[in-house]
């Protein structure tokens, strides 16, 4: 079934100019962009984007590096493309994600962690919605 998600190239993405080599990865799969944008987010948003993390010990630290500086927010489209992102991202934790995973190839940090993707269909429509309203 053809599904979007919500992708974004964390600031840290943004900043190691890994932007390129990462969206390669999703069309190389066969997967394609309906929406991109450069961004720079406020605190209002990534608390809004990352409701059920707020509670946390880490979210502060996760809201000061999500703010930090641009990143690439884009809806990604193609076939299973949920399952197919998160499987291409890798698991959360750099050491932890499998090598050939754009997390396991691209960093050692679980939470300077290159990427974002939704993890539910319910996640995909709520979130593209959050971010790219003109598209929900
Ligand atoms: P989570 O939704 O669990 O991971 P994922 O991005 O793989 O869906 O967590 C959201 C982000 O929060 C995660 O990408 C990095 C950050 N984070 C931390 O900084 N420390 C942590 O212990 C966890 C679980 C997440
Ligand atoms: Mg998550």
């Amino acid at each position: 079934m053809t599904q979007r998600t919500l992708v974004l190239l964390k600031p840290d993405a943004v900043a190691r100019g890994l932007v390129g080599t990462i969206l390669a990865r999703y069309e190389a799969k066969g997967l394609s962009f309906a929406a991109v944008d450069l961004r720079t987010i406020d605190g209002e948003l990534a608390d809004q984007h990352y409701a059920e993390h707020r509670e946390q010990p880490f979210y502060p630290g996760l809201r000061a590096f999500i703010t930090s500086g641009p990143l690439l927010a884009v809806v990604v489209e193609g076939e299973s493309a949920i399952a197919a992102v998160r499987a291409l991202n890798g698991a959360t934790d750099g050491i932890k994600a499998a090598p050939g995973t754009i997390r396991g190839d691209l960093t050692t940090s679980g939470s300077r962690n290159l990427v974002h993707a939704s993890d539910s269909p319910q996640s995909a429509a709520r979130e593209i919605a959050l971010w790219f309203p003109e598209l929900a």
